[in-house]
């Protein structure tokens, strides 16, 4: 059921690779809702060409951005406020990568050069997108930028290495440029740190179905799904929420309050008492 929220606002999505994709649900949220929005990813993502089947969809036009180029993210919002008819009103940051995991490498044996991309792409973009908005003025009053985090910016996560790094880089962003922007021009700044979630990026962290599966028996509510990110990220953009800044706000089921659940007690002690037997 649409209920009209973003009706009247103009956006940018980033981060939309394949319908499995957080950002490719967040579009077609933003669609019903009454939003206009430009699509972005990298040229590289773009080359796949499933982005052209949402962009159809949502009658948005795509513009290629690099997200670790600033050059590419100044064309980004001067194409887009161009196309859309005036500033910006909603951005969403959907947009994470690590070298170190997509090739396996331990905490112990990062290598560094890649280190710093996974830094750059999940988390210093974010900065560049918003200092780039700041310097075009391309933001209208009480729009809103929301980021997708993960809660092993705060707890450690085997295998999640260099991105729970980035993760944490990511949401003090969110504070300090949600300050600055709040006093420059009302505009509020979040991140939403989402339940595991079977997309392109998620399924490549090692282990990631052992992820699922723990958070899965650890939250009362169950593991929350993109649609369900979605549906929370559009009242984020919403006038709904217009005194909310600053802020990780966790989108998890319950995940991040609880310290253990029955479901997971039962399942351990019948592991454990197969392993008597
Ligand atoms: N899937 C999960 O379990 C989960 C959980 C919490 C948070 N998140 C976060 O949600 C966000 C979206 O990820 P997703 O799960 O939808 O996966 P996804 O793979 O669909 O999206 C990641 C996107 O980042 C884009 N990207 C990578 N490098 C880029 C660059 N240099 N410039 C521009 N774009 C680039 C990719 O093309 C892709 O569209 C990420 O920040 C991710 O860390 C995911």
């Amino acid at each position: 059921m649409a209920y009209g929220l973003l009706k009247g606002k103009r956006g940018i999505i980033t981060g939309a690779l394949d319908e499995k994709s957080i950002a490719w649900k967040i579009a077609l949220k933003a669609k019903e809702e009454g939003a206009t929005f430009t699509l972005s990813n990298a040229p590289l993502a773009m080359r796949m060409g499933a982005i052209k089947q949402l962009a159809e969809q949502c009658e948005a036009e795509i513009i290629p951005a690099d997200a670790t180029s600033v050059e590419d993210i100044e064309n980004l919002y001067t194409k887009s406020i161009d196309v859309l008819g005036g500033k910006i009103d909603f951005v969403l940051h959907s947009i994470g990568m690590s070298p170190n995991i997509r090739k396996n490498r331990p905490y112990g044996d990062m290598n560094y050069e890649w280190y710093q991309k996974s830094l750059d792409i999940s988390a210093l973009s974010f900065h560049k997108m918003m200092q780039t908005a700041e310097k075009l003025d391309a933001l209208n009053e009480w729009a809103s930028v929301v980021g997708l985090s993960y809660i092993a910016a705060q707890r450690t996560f085997a295998f999640y290495t260099d991105m729970a790094d980035a993760k944490a880089m990511l949401e003090s962003i969110a504070r300090g440029y949600g300050y600055r922007f709040g006093k420059l021009k009302n505009v509020r700044v979040n991140t939403v740190s989402q339940s595991p979630t079977v997309t392109t990026a998620g399924s490549g962290i090692g282990g990631f179905d052992v992820f699922y599966e723990y958070a899965q028996l650890m939250s009362p509510l169950g593991n929350a799904t993109a649609d369900d990110c979605a549906n929370y990220v559009i009242t984020l953009f919403s006038d709904l929420t217009r005194m909310v800044t600053m802020q990780n706000l966790f989108h998890d089921g319950g995940f991040s309050s609880v310290g253990v659940s029955e479901d997971l007690a039962m399942k351990l002690m019948q592991a454990h008492q197969q392993e008597q037997q």
